[in-house]
């Protein structure tokens, strides 16, 4: 303990003395919810990772520091889904008005073939992509925090300093985080070929202190010798080495070979506001626009919050927006996808011509738009600096601590099973998908992730995204329309209850506190309503006029606020 106070603080010794109000002591932490402030936020789901980046602004680091400093926490703290062995997106509003896109999304390896996941009489066999060394993808997250740099401004070296003090040292752990690892102890022994740091002779409990050595010497590898620190040398042999001994198929190309993407912005009007977010591969930015575009007609805020008026026209936009995705999205370098046409607002009335108010449509018949071929556990993190700078980042081992192979100290992802593994058979989440998102070699799954910036007149007036699988694109809608339309408060914005329609199955789930008068109205319509697990996790910073900040972490886990 003495050594590591006498390390913690020649390592940190800049970030303590320059941090005014907030402090890092991996020993001894609370939850934040709710921050009124007026410099600058992080919101991530653990607070270490928020109080990590804020450090980082204190030092001189921008917000673009800051997301890249949080996430390399996370990648410590919050092993479920913070990550070096996954994928994300990165979307970010400069104080010079520039807006920035980043796809650093799992590639396929090139060795992956449509079929990979079938058996010999074409049965889809759902566990292999989910669990184990062939359900990883190509991680793409260090690549992605290397290109988001070229707009930082503190060398990377200084970023990743607390993440590897987390990792060497190690850090106490929450109530969840114990619950999470002790319910995937039996798959990490089962999927790993080496003993690894997430597994214990005893249960985990709140207060252990979770030491992640090998991770901390793969982070001191990318520290000093950058991208190759990962895609190449030591880190990629260990991933390698155990993809052999496991069964699995990436390669030492395959790491090499991985390039994060500058992707075009997804920008596009609602109600008055500049709305910036993820286009393709992620199916969560078209899917958000079209269904901000279908209920765009409608008087949402006249017939009021949860009034089952509002809640059946946003279901039968959420439905036709999923059966949309289904069919049309995939990897555009792959595919040809219609987003011109699917994100058009007289499409989005077209497609609202067969919702009849107060009857349930069926989603047997309603299928994906007419369109003829165009001449084709994650976790959210918001930011914002003093200088007006934005950032929101989502990012994902898939679902929970991804594939549970641990390769040179990280978890891999499972990300593999956001691809159709065959057309109509459901992944983890319940989405089907066709041949757009078929598997290809070096081909990106398609996500969900909806990382989004919400401008007035050119300024952030939101940063905010979510994790949930499927449910993360239905979270960002009601997100946007609970602050833009119902004028909901941060806080409620955040944490009122929300309802999921996902086209198939043909079911509207409702979180626990929904208010039941609306569910049965909904059934009266004909509507089958099914109690849900918590929806998203929502991370919000809302910007005001006079330069005030709310910063919401959601009440739905153990994330945190920071900022001062
Ligand atoms: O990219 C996607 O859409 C999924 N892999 C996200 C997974 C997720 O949100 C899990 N968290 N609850």
């Amino acid at each position: 303990m003495r050594r590591y106070l006498i390390l913690w603080f020649f390592v940190m010794a800049p970030l303590v003395l320059a941090a005014q109000q907030v402090t890092l002591d991996p020993y001894n932490y609370s939850v934040d919810k709710y921050l009124n402030i007026s410099n600058c936020a992080v919101v991530s789901a653990h607070p270490l990772a928020s109080k990590a980046g804020v450090l980082i602004m204190q030092q001189g680091g921008n917000a673009i520091d800051a997301a890249i400093a949080t996430q390399l926490a996370l990648a410590v703290v919050y092993p479920q889904a913070g990550n070096l062995g996954g994928g994300g997106f990165l979307v970010a509003h400069t104080k010079n008005g520039d807006n920035i896109t980043l796809d650093y999304r799992e590639t396929a390896p090139a060795a992956a073939h449509r079929d990979m996941y079938l058996d010999a009489n074409g049965v889809a066999q759902t566990r292999k992509s989910l669990d184990g060394h062939l359900a990883a993808g190509v991680p793409g997250t260090v690549a992605g925090l290397f290109a988001a740099h070229k707009h930082a401004r503190l060398p990377f070296a200084k970023l990743i300093a607390p993440a590897i003090l987390m990792a060497e040292k190690g850090f106490v752990i929450t109530a969840a985080e114990a619950a999470g690892l002790n319910r995937q102890r039996e798959s990490f022994l089962r999927l790993n070929t080496q003993p690894t740091a997430f597994v214990k002779n005893e249960p985990w409990k709140k207060g252990d202190t979770l030491i992640q050595k090998e991770l901390a010497h793969t982070l001191q590898l990318i520290s000093a010798k950058g991208m190759k620190g990962f895609y190449e040398g030591e880190t990629a042999q260990k991933v390698v080495a155990e993809m052999k001994r496991g069964n699995g198929i990436i390669t030492l190309d395959d790491l090499k070979n991985y390039q994060a993407k500058v992707r075009q912005p997804l920008l596009f009007t609602f109600a008055g506001y500049n709305i910036l977010t993820m286009p393709l591969p992620s199916s969560g930015g078209i899917g958000m626009q079209q269904m901000l575009n279908m209920v765009e007609q409608y008087p949402l805020q006249q017939w009021g919050f949860h009034s089952a008026k509002s809640v059946q026209v946003m279901i039968e936009a959420e439905r036709r927006a999923y059966a949309d995705r289904a069919v049309f999205l995939g990897d555009q370098d792959f595919v040809k996808v219609p987003v011109k046409k699917l994100t058009d607002k007289k499409y989005a009335r077209e497609r609202m011509l067969s919702f009849t108010p107060g009857t349930a449509s069926v989603s047997q018949n309603i299928a994906a738009g007419n369109i003829m071929p165009e001449s084709t556990e994650t976790t959210h993190l918001s930011v914002v600096d003093q200088q007006g700078n934005a950032v929101s980042v989502t990012t994902t081992l898939n679902s929970s601590y991804g594939c549970r192979v641990v390769a040179a100290g990280f978890i891999l992802n499972n990300e593999m099973d956001d691809f159709s593994v065959k057309p109509g058979s459901p992944n983890i989440y319940g989405l089907v998908g066709a041949e757009a998102n078929a598997i290809a070699p070096r081909k990106r799954m398609l996500s969900c992730m909806t990382p989004t910036i919400v401008m007035k007149e050119n300024k952030p007036v939101l940063i905010t995204g979510t994790p949930g699988g499927s449910t993360i694109i239905t979270s960002m809608f009601q997100t946007l329309l609970n602050d833009l339309v119902f004028k909901l408060d941060a806080s409620s914005t955040v944490n009122a209850p929300k309802f999921h329609h996902q086209w198939l199955p043909d079911v509207v789930e409702v979180e626990k506190d929904f208010p039941d008068s609306t569910a049965l109205a909904l059934e009266k319509m004909g509507y089958k309503i099914v109690k849900s697990n918590p929806i998203g996790r929502v991370e919000l910073i809302k910007i005001h006029a006079n330069g005030k900040i709310e910063a919401v972490g959601d009440k739905r886990g153990d994330d945190s606020a920071a900022g001062f």
